[in-house]
């Protein structure tokens, strides 16, 4: 098992006392497997996405990636963890507005030691396999809301993560480009061979995904599947 979560709680302390928001979650997915995550707003899918990229930090639990403890790890390692082992992909894209597509790209790389020339190809290659290698040189807001989702996943896989994280990435989007961002994690993951966890509102879009479990207040289980 490449991913392995044992009993992660998270409680938020608030104003009204302690809030659980994950109830004991375990699970397990091999290095090249993909995963969607269902399940009513509020029920604590995004606080897990963070928990696993090391966003936030569980009350108790245990997490372990390839062998590695993000959960124990200083502040420093963590950071590295989070640049080199993990990729995001977020509802909204996140592209800084002054930069290029190409150099939204390239700024995870920015904290790296990698080769410069050599990282400026692999974000042409992946440009090139979204779709985008006529928009390089764009500006975000010269591209179309799913362009912009193709840049940020390109973005996103720049460091070549082992754990993809995506959270509700086509919720901004309309079905035709909805779709066809889902089809392109799971190519890009197919590819890459790592780990894709994907939160999605939709019954059409989860039914592309081999595995599908539901966040049901806290808790993780499997999704009875329609395939
Ligand atoms: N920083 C926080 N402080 C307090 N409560 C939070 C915080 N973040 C999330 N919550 C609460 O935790 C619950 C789960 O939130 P979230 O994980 O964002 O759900 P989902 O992504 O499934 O819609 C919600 O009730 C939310 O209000
Ligand atoms: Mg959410």
């Amino acid at each position: 098992m490449t991913l392995q979560v044992r009993q992660i709680r998270k409680e938020f302390i608030t104003r009204s006392g302690s809030l659980p928001v994950l109830c004991g979650i375990d699970l397990d997915l091999d290095s090249d497997k993909s995963l969607a995550i269902m399940g009513q707003s509020g029920s604590g899918k995004s606080t897990f996405l963070h928990v696993l990229g090391g966003l936030d930090k569980p009350s108790s639990g245990k997490i372990l990636l390839d062998g590695l403890d993000p959960l124990a790890m200083s502040e420093t390692d963590l950071a590295h963890y989070r640049n080199q082992k993990v990729g995001f992909v977020f509802q909204d894209h996140h592209l800084l507005p002054q930069c290029t597509v190409l150099e939204n790209v390239l700024l995870p790389s920015l904290l790296g030691a990698m080769p410069k020339n050599e990282v400026i190809q692999l974000a042409k290659d992946l440009l090139a396999r979204v779709g985008l290698e006529n928009r390089m040189d764009h500006m975000p807001s010269e591209l179309s809301g799913g362009e912009r989702q193709r840049a940020a996943v390109a973005r996103a896989l720049i460091m070549r993560p082992r754990l993809l994280l995506a959270d509700e990435p086509t919720g901004n989007l309309d079905k035709r480009n909805a779709e066809n961002i889902m089809r392109l994690l799971l190519k890009l993951h197919e590819e890459e061979k790592n780990i894709l966890i994907v939160v999605t509102h939709s019954v059409d879009l989860a039914k592309l995904f081999p595995r599908v479990m539901a966040m049901d207040d806290g808790i993780l289980a499997e999704a009875l599947s329609s395939n």
